[in-house]
């Protein structure tokens, strides 16, 4: 349990560097958390944003891979441009803007309609009911060498004569930049904005790392990205300040090679 820029600035000293972190930061939309304060001043969450995208960068080596997720803000539109400004001015580059789709109606076969995922009503006559968030992606390096495994991913072509004409071996095309993953309702949680294991795991399965690989989350809240790094074989480091979030997130099921402070 702790302040993650404390613990990043010791992991560092002791040479750390992680493959890819996956992470949600909070959004200064005064959430009620268990100790953070979520309705700091907008200088001060921008300056503790650059703050953390400079650490990150410290603790990152070239193939590195940040994934930002982040949700719109209708109080302010464009406080979650200005964060992914701070993450830019510190050095890191926009590589892909995925757009999360966590709940959402959607036509069935026989015509009707379905709904997935969390509804969370919104208490205006102006804002819609917020159905999706982005995920960046980030990477220091600004010569394209970072790459995507796509297919790692794909989806299987409709008509496999389309995997013919596009010479695909493996039948599947690129899913693309929208997500679906439903958002479980968070009533049985004690965090009240949590992300799904699926959605980390996409993040990492897209990353094409190898089991052992070095995951962060330094907002870690109650442990989605530990979970999904346990599921995929790889190390884990959160951080979060609240001791009853880490609580939770050591009930999941996390294996030896996790560090959740
Ligand atoms: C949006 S939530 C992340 C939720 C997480 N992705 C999950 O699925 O449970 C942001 C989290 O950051 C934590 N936090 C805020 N500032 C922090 C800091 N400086 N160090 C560590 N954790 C922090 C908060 O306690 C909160 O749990």
């Amino acid at each position: 349990m702790g302040d993650a820029e404390t613990g990043l600035h010791e992991k560092l000293q002791g040479g750390y560097r992680f493959d890819s972190a996956v992470f949600s930061p909070p959004y200064n939309m005064d959430v009620e958390y268990d100790v953070y304060d979520d309705a700091k001043t907008r200088e001060d969450y921008l300056y503790s944003s650059f703050v953390m995208a400079q650490m990150l960068a410290h603790c990152a080596h070239e193939k590195s891979v940040i994934w930002l997720q982040m949700g719109p803000n209708h109080v302010d539109f464009a406080l979650p441009y200005d964060v992914l400004k701070q993450y830019k001015d510190a050095g890191w580059r926009l590589y892909n803007q995925i757009a999360w789709i966590k709940s959402g109606t959607f036509p069935q076969k026989d015509g009707s309609e379905a709904s997935f995922g969390h509804y969370r009503p919104m208490n205006s006559n102006i804002y819609l009911h917020r159905a999706w968030e982005w995920v960046f992606m980030l990477a220091l390096d600004a010569k394209n060498t970072v790459t995507v495994d796509k297919l790692a991913l794909g989806v299987p072509y409709a008509d496999q004569s389309n995997a013919k004409r596009w010479e695909n071996e493996a039948g599947m095309r690129c899913r693309g930049n929208v997500w679906f993953c439903k958002h479980a309702t968070t009533q049985k949680s004690a965090h009240p904005c949590t992300f799904p294991v699926e959605l980390v795991e996409n993040c990492l399965k897209l990353q094409g790392l190898k089991p052992g690989s070095a995951v962060l989350d330094p907002y870690c809240g109650t442990g989605a990205t530990a979970e999904a790094a346990h599921k995929l074989g790889m190390n884990f480091l959160g951080y979060d300040l609240s001791a009853d979030y880490i609580k939770e997130a050591t009930k999941r099921p996390l294996g030896d090679e996790v560090y959740v402070r």
